[in-house]
């Protein structure tokens, strides 16, 4: 049996900040992970990471929280954003003094570029690689504390003993074998869920385990309605080009050649914030001004030797995609998939429901971001609240004495994958993922409607019935993909039922949950998070409207950019 005082699941950003600050502060802490941790989806974010050093134009942590609560269309608690805001030139600096390398203004301070919904350009950069080069500052620091990585075990549920956390059950890909994982405290970090719709920008190991392991134990999920489509991901693939070429100036044009954004955003044009970019392009494809389904995003005016310092990735991955270059040719784009706002409910302090259990990052619900993130804030969370998380845990396993190891959660996983293993002539799990991704892409995508909900309830419904018979045709012990993808399915098939139910329920438009039947935003009845709570696998969740958002300094107002 693997014991750990803290035991952190997934590698990426959230996950090594969370196992570093930790290390830090004298803890026994490990990491458990799907995948190397350099290979984790926080390596594809691009365009930068939010903090008010005021390096450019004057700022301050005050104005960064401000754009916050009115980019989350005041859903966000705005304690939760404070907090957030007033961390961020910390941790940059922390990031700094630990080797991460930034872009640099020509005076030698941090470069800072406009991304959308900011007052003033607080998104600092390195080039537009960002999530790559802190992944491997934090992996440096993981080495120099030693901190254990379990690379390629699955975490497939969590441990809970008398009423506290004590670790998870985990798969190990490499021999079949499935371990208990006991520590005082578990910090989730798994990452976003992007797999749940047909295209998105999330890399394939985005099947939002860790929301689904805390589901199924009991931890609300929240405001889960809440899904990011990014403005500007490539029809062929829907890889990212990241905001950051807006950032830099770049224009998004229809098929009459028009910088469309300034009809409805016309202070901010290409930089209002996403759900807004997104409508607005969806709309000029619906009305029929869109090129084979696309818009174009054009950065030819910014010149080939800003290109190629400040977008040299986006660069080639449009000319991978499309053979197009960048430098001479707009590049079709499109909205697509790529943020959850919602996920396992916490505290400002990353705590969850269950003593010992914490969240972090994408697959968390702190509720900074709420019916809206603004970009450049994903990155900036994941290292305040991986820090967060585990600086409230290096505190309270000081007060926990030994917790108990669960050996009965390891016999029923065991038992549970057993009969996974033995099952023959059901689903397989391929349709079940198609099944599921087609009513999320079908009927939750930009512009969402009661009937349109409702339908894809139905057919969610039915994938959860499918996916109680899924089979695998790989029944061997060492790397079994096919059984890691059946698993992956079922956490995916729990967790699309809470978006789609949430959706349903809010009958209101705000942030990225567009309503064509209730097209206005409703804070008489609608300041108020989404909870979902797990009922069996074939049963809805069960909603819950009990928990109101926090406001401090800014009543909802009418939001224009
Ligand atoms: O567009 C981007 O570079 C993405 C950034 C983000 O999601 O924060």
């Amino acid at each position: 049996m693997i014991k750990h005082d803290i035991v952190v699941i997934g590698g990426g950003l959230a996950g090594m900040r969370a196992a570093v600050e930790a290390a830090e502060r004298g803890a026994d802490v490990a990491i458990v992970s799907k995948m190397h941790p350099v290979r984790s989806h926080s390596g594809a974010a691009q365009g930068g990471i939010n903090a008010a050093l005021g390096n450019r134009e004057e700022d301050s942590p005050e104005n960064h929280a401000f754009d916050c609560a009115k980019g989350s269309d005041y859903l966000g608690d705005q304690d939760s954003i404070e907090a957030m805001a007033e961390d961020a030139p910390r941790q940059i600096i922390w990031l700094e003094h630990r080797g991460c390398i930034f872009s640099r203004m020509p005076d030698g301070r941090i470069a800072q570029r406009p991304f959308g919904g900011a007052g003033s350009p607080r998104t600092c950069y390195s080039a537009d690689v960002t999530g790559l080069v802190i992944l491997h500052t934090l992996w440096e620091q993981l080495e120099r504390f030693g901190v254990k990585v379990y690379e390629e075990y699955f975490a497939t549920a969590l441990a809970v003993e008398d009423g506290i956390g004590s670790g998870v059950v985990a798969y190990n890909m490499r021999n079949g074998e499935l371990e208990l994982v006991t520590a005082k405290a578990t910090i989730f970090a798994t990452g976003g869920l992007g797999r749940v719709y047909r295209k998105t920008t999330n890399g394939y190991a985005s099947t939002g385990d860790g929301m689904a392991i805390a589901y199924r134990a009991g931890i609300p999920l929240m405001d889960m309605e809440f899904v990011q489509f990014h403005p500007t991901s490539l029809k062929e693939n829907g890889v990212l080009l990241s905001e950051a070429a807006r950032g830099e100036g770049a224009y998004l044009l229809n098929s009459e050649g028009e910088r469309f954004m300034f009809k409805y955003a016309p202070n901010k044009g290409e930089l209002a914030s996403r759900d807004v970019v997104s409508r607005a392009e969806w709309t000029e494809i619906l009305e029929g001004r869109g090129i084979d389904g696309c818009v174009l995003l054009d950065l030819r005016h910014l010149g080939r030797e800003k290109i190629l310092e400040r977008l040299p990735q986006i660069r080639e991955l449009a000319l991978d995609a499309t053979g197009k270059d960048a430098i001479d040719t707009p590049i079709p784009i499109l909205p697509g998939m790529h943020y959850a706002m919602g996920g396992i409910e916490t505290d400002k302090w990353g705590a969850t429901r269950i003593p010992g259990v914490y969240a972090a990052g994408e697959c968390a619900c702190v509720s900074v971001h709420g019916a809206n993130r603004l970009g450049g804030n994903s990155l900036l969370e994941t290292i305040v609240f991986g820090a967060r998380s585990a600086q409230h845990a290096t505190d309270y396993i000081k007060s926990v004495g030994n917790v108990r190891s669960s050996e009965r959660t390891l016999k029923a996983e065991q038992d549970r994958i057993d009969g996974i293993l033995a099952r023959s002539g059901g689903e397989r799990h391929s349709h079940v993922r198609k099944a599921v991704n087609d009513a999320m892409s079908d009927h939750a995508f930009i512009f969402r409607n009661d009937a349109e909900l409702r339908d894809g309830m139905e057919k969610l419904r039915t994938a959860r019935e499918m996916a109680t018979t899924m089979t695998v045709q790989d029944k061997s012990k060492t790397f079994n993909t096919d059984l890691v993808g059946l698993l992956e399915t079922e956490f995916l098939t729990d967790i699309a039922q809470p978006i789609m139910l949430g959706a349903i329920n809010r009958t209101e438009s705000r942030g990225a949950q567009a309503r064509t039947d209730f097209p206005d935003r409703d804070d008489e009845k609608w300041m108020t998070h989404t909870l979902m709570r797990y009922k069996s696998a074939t049963a809805d969740p069960d909603p819950d409207y009990s928990r109101k958002v926090v406001i401090t300094k800014w009543q909802p107002t009418v939001r224009t950019y």
